[in-house]
C-alpha cells in the first residue's frame, strides 16, 4: 500500500510545512513499498539550503534482482500481456490526468530536491507529462506490416512485438521528464520496467510511480529501485539475462560503460548523453531572437541541460553587440531558492557539480580567457550556488570549450565566415544539439545539413518536444527518444512467413 511519508527527525519544519502526501520514502517492487533488505538508507538533500528532506531505501543489487523478477513476472502475467493497446492506452491516459492534477505538488517536491526554480518544475511537469499523452496516443498504432512476397503461395508478414523487461537509468537534471519520455514509451509498447532513479532526485521518480499505481498500472509492471550504489545496480541491469532493453539519460563516461557491461547480452541500448552544442550567430541573424535563444538554451535549469548550448560562435559583425546585449540579460537574472516564484537559477545539483564548474572558469581564467561577468560562487546564498557567468576570448584549449559545463557558464568565440564557424562547431566527439541564428534562406538550409548533431535549433533556442525524436550521433548517444520513433526502442520485429497457402 501507499504510505505517506514517514517523517524522519531529520526533516526541518521548513520542509514539513511544504510537503506534500505524494513523498514516498519506500522504494516500489512488485506493487509494494519496500525498504532496503539491509533497512539502509540515503538523504536526499535541497542543493539551495542544505537540509536534508527526507532519506529513502539505499537497495542493495539483491533488492534490485527482486524488482526485475517483478517485472519479468508482470510481463508475462496475463494482466499485462493480455491488454490491447487501447488498454494500455487508456491506462496512461489516467497516469497522464493524475500527473496534471498534482502538477503543484510534484512541483514542490521538484523544486526542493533539485534546487530547480518551481516555475521551471511546474513547465517540466507539462513537458514530462507531455511524453505520456503522446504515447498513450501512440499505443493504438504499433502498426505491423504485410509485405508482397516474391513466391505466389506466401504472405510475408512483419508484427512488433515488445521487448520485455526495460531498465531505465535516469538523470537528477530533469527528474520527472526523463522518467516519463522512457516510461511512457516502454509501457505503451507493452514492456515492463525497473526505474533506477538518480540518488540526488528520487522523490519525484516515487511520486510519479504512485500516481502510475493510482491510475491501475498493474503491480510489478512499474518498479523502482532508489540506490547509492549507482555502479552495482547498473552493472546488474545490464548484465541480467531478463533485462532485454537499457535505456539511460546521463553522462558519456557512464554510457560508454553501461554499453560495454550491455555487450555480453545483446541487449537493446538507448543512450542519451552528453553534448557540447555550438550555438552560432551569424552576422545575418535578428540579435534580439539570438540573445532570447540564448538565454533560454545556455541558462534553463541553470546550464544543466545536455541539449544547454555549451559553446557560442558570433560572427565579428555582431559580436560586440551580441556580448554585451547577452551580459545585460545574464546580469538581470534573479539567482536565489527556487521556491521563491521570481527565482530564474537556483544551485547547482551537489558539490562534485559545483567544483567542476568553477574549476572550468578558473583553468579559462588561467589560459587568458576574460571573464566578463560572473567567474564565482556566490556563497551568502549558499554553498552551490554560482554567479551566471560570460567568459569571451575562450582558447581552444580551455575545459569550458572541449567539455561540456552542465552550469551557467556561456563561452563566446568570435569567428570570420561561415566555413571556420561549421569547422568549429563539429570538432568535437559530442553531436546531440546544435543552434544558430541567421536569416539568410541559403545558409539555414546549408548548415542545418552540414552539423554534426543529432538535433537542430534554426533561430530557436528550446526545441524538445514529445513530437520530436530527441538524440544524438557521434558520442552523444545511440536511438531516439519520443516521436514515433520512440517507440522502436522497446519493440522487436518479428517476421512471419506463412507458407504454401492455397489461394485457388
Ligand atoms: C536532458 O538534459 O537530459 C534532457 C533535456 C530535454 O529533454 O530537453
Amino acid at each position: 500500500m501507499w504510505r505517506t511519508v514517514r517523517l524522519s527527525a531529520q526533516i526541518t519544519m521548513s520542509s514539513i510545512r511544504n510537503f506534500s502526501a505524494l513523498v514516498q520514502n519506500k522504494a516500489l517492487i512488485n506493487g509494494s513499498w519496500v525498504d532496503s533488505s539491509t533497512c539502509a538508507t540515503f538523504d536526499v538533500k535541497n542543493p539551495a539550503s542544505g537540509e536534508v528532506i527526507t532519506s529513502v531505501p539505499d537497495m542493495t543489487v539483491e533488492d534490485a534482482q527482486k524488482a526485475i523478477k517483478a517485472a519479468k513476472d508482470a510481463f508475462e502475467s496475463k494482466e499485462w500481456r493480455s491488454l490491447t493497446g487501447k488498454d494500455r492506452s487508456n491506462l496512461l491516459k489516467k497516469w497522464h490526468k493524475l500527473i496534471e492534477q498534482h502538477t503543484e505538488e510534484i512541483a514542490e517536491i521538484m523544486t526542493a530536491e533539485s534546487g530547480k526554480p518551481i516555475a521551471e518544475s511546474k513547465g517540466e511537469i507539462i513537458y514530462g507529462n507531455s511524453f505520456v499523452e503522446w504515447f498513450a496516443e501512440e499505443a493504438r498504432r504499433i502498426y505491423g506490416e504485410v509485405i508482397p512476397s516474391a513466391v505466389n503461395n506466401r504472405e510475408i508478414i512483419v508484427m512488433k512485438q515488445p521487448i520485455g523487461v526495460a531498465a531505465l537509468i535516469t538523470p537528477w537534471n530533469f527528474p520527472l521528464a526523463m522518467v516519463t519520455r522512457k516510461a511512457a514509451s516502454a509501457l505503451a509498447a507493452g514492456c515492463t520496467v525497473v526505474v533506477k532513479p538518480s540518488e540526488d532526485t528520487p522523490l519525484t521518480a516515487l511520486a510519479v510511480a504512485k500516481l502510475a499505481e493510482d491510475a491501475g498500472i498493474p503491480k510489478g509492471v512499474i518498479n523502482v529501485v532508489t540506490t547509492a550504489k549507482a555502479a552495482p545496480i547498473g552493472d546488474l541491469l545490464c548484465k541480467s539475462p531478463d533485462v532485454r532493453g537499457i535505456s539511460f539519460t546521463g553522462s558519456t563516461e557512464v554510457g560508454k560503460l553501461l554499453f560495454r557491461n550491455s555487450a555480453d547480452g545483446i541487449k537493446r541500448v538507448g543512450l542519451e548523453l552528453g553534448g557540447n552544442a555550438p550555438f552560432i550567430v551569424f552576422d545575418s541573424a535578428n540579435i534580439e531572437k539570438a540573445i532570447d535563444g540564448a538565454m533560454a538554451s545556455k541558462f534553463r535549469n541553470c546550464g544543466q541541460t545536455c541539449v544547454s548550448a555549451n559553446r557560442f560562435f558570433v560572427q565579428e559583425g555582431v559580436y560586440d553587440k551580441f556580448v554585451s546585449q547577452l551580459k545585460q540579460r545574464v546580469e538581470s537574472l534573479k539567482i536565489g531558492n527556487g521556491k521563491s516564484c521570481d527565482v530564474q537559477i537556483g544551485p547547482l545539483i551537489n558539490e562534485m557539480q559545483f567544483n567542476k564548474v568553477s574549476g572550468f572558469v578558473e583553468d579559462a581564467r588561467s589560459k587568458n580567457a576574460n571573464i566578463v561577468t560572473g567567474g564565482k560562487g556566490l556563497s551568502s546564498l549558499g554553498s552551490l550556488f554560482y554567479a551566471p557567468t560570460i567568459v569571451t576570448d575562450v582558447p581552444p584549449t580551455a575545459k569550458i570549450y572541449t567539455e561540456e559545463v552542465f552550469g551557467p557558464v556561456a563561452s563566446i568565440i568570435k569567428f570570420k565566415d561561415e566555413a571556420e564557424a561549421v569547422q568549429k562547431a563539429n570538432d568535437t566527439r559530442r553531436g546531440l544539439a546544435g543552434y544558430f541564428y541567421s536569416e539568410n534562406l541559403q545558409q539555414v538550409f546549408r548548415v542545418a545539413k552540414r552539423l554534426e548533431v543529432g538535433m537542430v535549433g534554426v533561430n530557436e533556442g528550446i526545441i524538445s518536444a514529445a513530437e520530436a525524436p530527441f538524440g544524438g550521433v557521434k558520442e552523444s548517444g545511440v536511438g531516439r527518444e519520443g516521436s514515433h520513433h520512440g517507440i522502436d526502442e522497446y519493440v522487436d520485429i518479428k517476421y512471419i512467413c506463412m507458407g504454401n497457402l492455397k489461394y485457388d
